[in-house]
């Protein structure tokens, strides 16, 4: 076997059986295959797509590819979840907690920011004392004592894939069904965990723009699920505006705390309550989404998912009475509220009343990674205490005097350059204009 040939086999379109896609991926894990000719087989792989067979193969040969982590000792039904990615999703803090405090232990490996998307990792930090790098012995300790552990992935898990998603990050190969179902999958597959609840974004902010696409992305993830023996489902979310209020690292997290006060957001909790329902079912303890939504209140309303979020930030670290008043971690040098005149200027709209009718959300991402929130190589240092917290949402009346989003910063022409961006992501209408739904479809 050779890579000349393999690269060529897929580029003419031709199906590669399990040890040829074998023989790629260990061949650039152990870097006896070059980057140039890894970008060429990619590209290929983008172009020609995979089939069910050979995406399912792809994924196995990069779950094998390190450690697999053995959660074995840890009691119960382990339920994990992953989002695909997108502006403001903060629900892996919400959803954690809220399983936590009904029993279901919670095991996960979470990543960081990527291109426009936050990652939770990066969000943990924000938390002052926070780590997110413990050993696997006082992960597994610290799901059976407090239920619930989130940690950076290892080194070691699904390596192949840290290597391949550099790559195609630097290739414009990311947004392909099969590298992303790979992608996400061999993670989860390595995790460990019993069962997996997907949150497939879809929308301007996600890397599935299109609804068909998220289906076939979501159809593609539980079947590989499926063939190696692990209960997946998967929840298709709207994506097409930040979901909830706050765009930023430790602005998410202030956000995620204030849901977990009773205090969120409604297409926010309304995400985050969907999938804390169907981990509840996955993990058998409750029958149906009724009853699931009955504990989730519950745990809100009585303030135990709360007091739960303290107590794994405080086993991990974290100054866990910082997230009583979290205005306190919220402090930049410089903000600028941005009003409807600024968005009516920017569309040359010259109304007395608009709605906000769409938004390109990956721009919107964008001005927050400006601002400092996000990377733009894999190098820099984020700033965890800049962002954006929104007013106004789609389908919203506005009119010149209202105060829409703050834009927060520690530097001024970040802060110009962020605000430009953001005024422009947005589209006005005359008319009053519906929102969209927020959960399309359960997979
Ligand atoms: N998230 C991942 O982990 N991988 C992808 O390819 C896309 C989103």
């Amino acid at each position: 076997m050779n890579t000349y040939d393999l690269i060529m086999k897929k580029r003419n379109g031709a199906v590669l059986d399990k040890d040829e896609i074998e023989y790629i991926v260990d061949g650039f894990t152990k870097g006896t295959i070059p980057d140039y000719q890894m970008s060429a087989f990619l590209m290929a792989v983008y172009f020609q797509g995979m089939n069910a067979e050979e995406t399912t193969n792809l994924t196995m040969a990069m779950a094998d590819s390190g450690d697999r982590l053995d959660l074995s000792k840890i009691n119960g039904c382990k339920v994990d979840k992953h989002s695909t990615g997108g502006v403001g999703d903060k629900t892996s803090l919400i959803v954690g907690p809220i399983l936590a405090s009904l029993g279901v232990p919670v095991a996960k490996m979470s990543g960081r920011g990527l291109g426009h998307t936050g990652g939770t990792i990066d969000k943990l930090e924000a938390i002052p004392g926070f780590s997110t790098s413990i050993s696997e012995e006082a992960f597994i300790n610290q799901v059976n004592t407090v239920g619930l552990s989130i940690v950076g992935q290892t080194a070691n898990l699904a390596p192949a894939d840290k290597k391949i998603y550099a790559l195609r990050d630097v290739t414009a190969t990311v947004d392909n069904i099969s590298l992303i179902a790979a992608s996400i999958m061999s993670k989860k597959l390595a995790a460990g965990a019993d069962a997996i609840v997907l949150d497939v974004k879809v929308g301007t902010g996600a890397f599935m723009k299109e609804l068909e696409d998220a289906k076939a992305l979501a159809n593609t993830m539980v079947s590989i699920g499926k063939l190696a023996g692990r209960d997946v489902t998967a929840v298709i979310t709207d994506m097409n505006e930040p979901l909830g209020n706050n765009i930023g690292n430790v602005l998410e997290v202030a956000e995620a705390v204030d849901c977990l006060k009773g205090k969120g957001e409604e297409r926010l909790m309304a995400v985050s309550k969907t999938l804390a329902c169907h981990m509840l079912i996955k993990a058998g303890k409750a029958n149906n989404e009724n009853d699931a939504l009955e504990m989730v209140n519950r745990v809100i309303d009585d303030g135990s998912a709360f007091a739960k979020m303290k107590e794994f930030v405080n086993a991990q670290g974290g100054d866990a009475d910082a997230l009583e008043d979290c205005s306190k971690l919220c402090v930049t040098k410089y903000s600028y509220k941005v009003t409807g005149k600024d968005l009516f200027d920017a569309a040359s709209f010259n109304e007395d009343v608009g709605y906000l009718k769409s938004c390109d959300n990956q721009e919107v991402g964008m001005a927050s990674l400006v601002l400092g929130g996000g990377r733009q190589t894999k190098e820099d240092v984020i700033d965890l205490s800049v962002g954006i917290i929104l007013n106004k949402h789609l389908g919203d009346e506005i009119k010149a005097e209202d105060e829409v989003a703050t834009l927060y910063a520690n530097d001024e022409d970040k802060l110009k350059a962020a605000t430009q961006r953001f005024v422009n992501a947005y589209v006005l209408d005359k008319e009053p204009c519906g929102k969209n739904p927020i959960v399309y479809e359960v997979i």
